[in-house]
């Protein structure tokens, strides 16, 4: 086991920057003594603090580090530590320039903002090397050390010259040969042809903007480039201290209005194999004007599962605001009870930890109004101290729940490089492709019945699934089609849509129509994909019932598969719409339009029903109120909260005891705007 592991109960707390208060004593003994009150026991420190580490070029102050383990020690506390390589000190942009990255029009960047390193850069892969080795061996057997906090939400590219060189590498290593590289991005187009690896140069607007499968190698460039760093600063953590795990900070996308999706710039799937415990940033813009609360909470939700699919094991959350952020067009505050609700569903989903950013709010600079658990009126009586107080008392109650697992029947494919391609390709619609909203779109429907669901990517095992659903998966590698033919025939039940299967691994279109593997699992052919303009719609029946249309209409052809709903308008005449065929020992199904949520909650009653994937403990479940279930020993847990701002009822199959209350809890209750209650009993029940 690792130190991580054999922590007992959940990590409280979060970043906490002792180095903005290095002149106020006062303030910093302050800090300890509210941590205390707050049942804060965890602090994340040196996310950026390499200026005060290493003020000047080879002279180190670790004193003030010293000092935040000392206090963590003395009060069995936990120290997550990080590298400090998310923000660089100044004299080193200064005198070593190839540390900055250059953007895509070349420019080089001087000092002047965090995460903007080159990871090719061998001055800055030694110098991080340098700084790395002395933490760990500092702090390497420290008790309070029980994690590394590898730098801060990689991110980004460089186009500098080195990178340059790198990318040639990266892609003549793949393939070997000019002839092989030509034919892999269609390079007849355009004139493009390779004569020379020199010729070779990142896409950027100043010259390649347009070749899609040059775009997609970037975006794996930059990826494993990324990996590649993070494996660099890893190195010396794992050779000094083999028993403190090792994350980095993940990242969501949270900056448009009503879309919050998991960063889709590096390929996390990826990235993940280097990880020994996932972590991510959860900021969700709670009370927004744009969707119900239930909806933010289900793609929270969407989120958070997603991470935890990356190992199917506990995943932390690194960040979270405990009031509001700072980033936003408007910033606005936690209502009471929202930050207890959406601390408890990170725990709900898979997180061993609630830690935010930050413990204590910077007097001044970029973040100094990002909300923090110690304001600058420094009390403990503020309402965001007193929830955070409250939330950590509860935490502790439960705290038997840390380590608890899943188990989950139902996954979502989404890989990354099919989401690049598929947001890269022209044609169809540009606004429309919305690839992650509809796989959104179906999770909202098992997260809505209190089912739950993994996302996960084509590279990992399906066996362990009764139902795999894969819309929109743009880009189906060879091996990938083989292993969803493997999964059907073997019993499987798959889902899949227009959009599927549409190009190879180099966003190649198939040629011959759609892959003779697909057209035998669905037992159909696909003909053409209609686009819709905004405010068109034609019509779909399925079940007796007529649903509408948007965006996009796969026209098909049955073979072997039967008709479960047709379109009844427009060119298509009575053409199949959704399909399914028995293949092997496992069933296919085919949804060729966009359809409401309303069709895909009908679309899947039938095959939760086939399938027996209903909630067992759940009897009726309400849509706005969340049931999720982790699992200890011989215990199992449900976590029950109301995303609505109104009294909810739910009913339960059998009694059980609420865990925060302490009380016996019976089969029909009654659950206050954002109340949430962790119902326990004893498993095989
Ligand atoms: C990110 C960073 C933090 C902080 C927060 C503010 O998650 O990692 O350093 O800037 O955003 O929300
Ligand atoms: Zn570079």
């Amino acid at each position: 086991m690792n130190k991580l592991e054999l922590v007992k109960g959940f990590l409280h707390g979060g970043d906490y920057n002792p180095d903005q208060w290095l002149k106020r004593p006062d303030i910093l003994e302050q800090d300890y003594q509210l941590m205390d009150q707050s049942e804060i026991n965890t602090v994340t420190v040196g996310v950026f603090a390499w200026g005060r580490l290493e003020p000047e070029e080879g002279i180190y102050d670790f004193a003030w580090l010293d000092n935040v383990f000392d206090k963590m020690n003395r009060r069995n506390g936990h120290v997550i530590l990080a590298t400090p390589s998310g923000g660089r000190p100044r004299w080193m942009s200064q005198k070593y320039p190839e540390v900055n990255r250059v953007d895509s029009e070349g420019h080089r960047h001087t000092h002047g903002f965090r995460h903007n390193h080159c990871y090719s850069s061998p001055i800055y892969r030694e110098k991080v090397h340098e700084i790395n080795t002395r933490l760990a061996e500092r702090y390497g057997d420290n008790p309070a050390l029980v994690l590394w906090h590898v730098s801060n939400e990689y991110s980004g590219e460089c186009y500098c010259p080195l990178c340059q060189i790198k990318w040639r590498e990266w892609v003549q290593h793949k393939y070997k040969t000019l002839d092989a590289l030509n034919d892999a991005w269609c390079l007849s187009v355009w004139s493009g042809l390779y004569s020379d690896w020199a010729e070779l140069l990142p896409p950027s607007l100043l010259g390649d903007s347009k070749v899609h499968g040059m775009d997609l190698d970037w975006h794996r460039f930059v990826s494993d480039m990324t990996i590649d760093f993070y494996q660099h600063e890893v190195q010396p953590l794992k050779k000094l201290t083999p028993n403190i795990p090792v994350t980095t900070n993940f990242m969501a996308e949270s900056l448009k209005e009503g879309r919050y999706t998991p960063l889709t710039g590096l390929d996390y799937g990826k990235f993940s194999k280097s990880l020994d415990i996932i972590s991510w940033d959860s900021y969700p813009s709670w009370h927004n004007r744009y969707e119900t609360t239930a909806e933010t909470a289900m793609k929270t939700a969407y989120i958070h599962d997603q991470f935890w699919s990356l190992k199917q094991r506990p995943f932390l959350i690194m960040e979270s605001t405990p009031s509001c952020v700072n980033w936003g067009q408007y910033n606005k505050a936690k209502q009471p009870g929202m930050h207890r609700l959406s601390s408890f569903q990170q725990i709900a989903h898979g997180s061993d930890s609630t830690l935010y950013f930050q413990i204590r709010q910077a007097q001044g600079n970029s973040e100094k109004y990002h909300g923090a658990v110690i304001g600058h009126d420094g009390s403990s009586n503020s309402r965001v101290f007193k929830d955070v107080q409250q939330y950590g008392r509860e935490l502790k109650k439960i705290s038997e729940i840390k380590g608890a697992i899943k188990h989950v029947k139902v996954a979502i494919i989404f890989d990354w490089d099919s989401n690049w391609a598929l947001n890269r390709g022209g044609g169809f619609g540009r606004p429309t492709r919305l690839g992650i909203q509809m796989l959104q779109k179906h999770y909202a429907n098992f997260w809505r019945k209190d089912i739950e669901c993994d996302v996960i990517t084509s590279n990992m095992e399906f066996s362990q699934y009764d139902l795999l659903i894969a819309p929109m998966l743009y880009l189906i590698r060879q091996d990938t089609m083989e292993k969803i033919k493997k999964f059907v025939k073997n019993g499987g039940t798959l889902v899949s849509s227009y959009f599927s299967g549409l190009v190879d691994s180099n966003d190649r279109v198939n040629l011959g129509g759609w892959p003779k593997t697909l057209q035998d699992i669905f037992g159909i052919e696909l003909k053409e994909l209609d686009t819709l303009l905004p405010g068109e719609h034609y019509h779909v029946s399925f079940n007796q019932k007529q649903y509408e249309t948007t965006d996009y209409d796969q026209i098909m052809r049955a073979n072997n598969a039967l008709v479960l709903g047709h379109y009844t308008d427009n060119f298509y005449g009575e053409t199949p719409a959704i399909t399914r065929n028995q293949y092997g020992k496992g069933t296919a199904y085919y949804v060729g339009a966009r359809l409401s949520l309303k069709f895909i909650e009908d679309f899947y009653d039938d095959i939760i029903q086939k399938l027996g994937l209903g909630n067992s403990f759940v009897k009726s479940s309400n849509p706005v109120v969340s049931v999720q279930t982790r699992y200890n020993g011989d215990y199992v847990y449900h976590f029950v909260m109301n995303f609505s701002e109104k009294k909810q009822m739910i009913e339960f199959q059998r009694p059980s005891f609420d865990m925060l209350t302490q009380r016996e809890v019976m089969t029909s209750v009654q659950i206050d705007k954002y109340g949430v209650m962790v119902l326990k009993e004893r498993k095989n029940n």
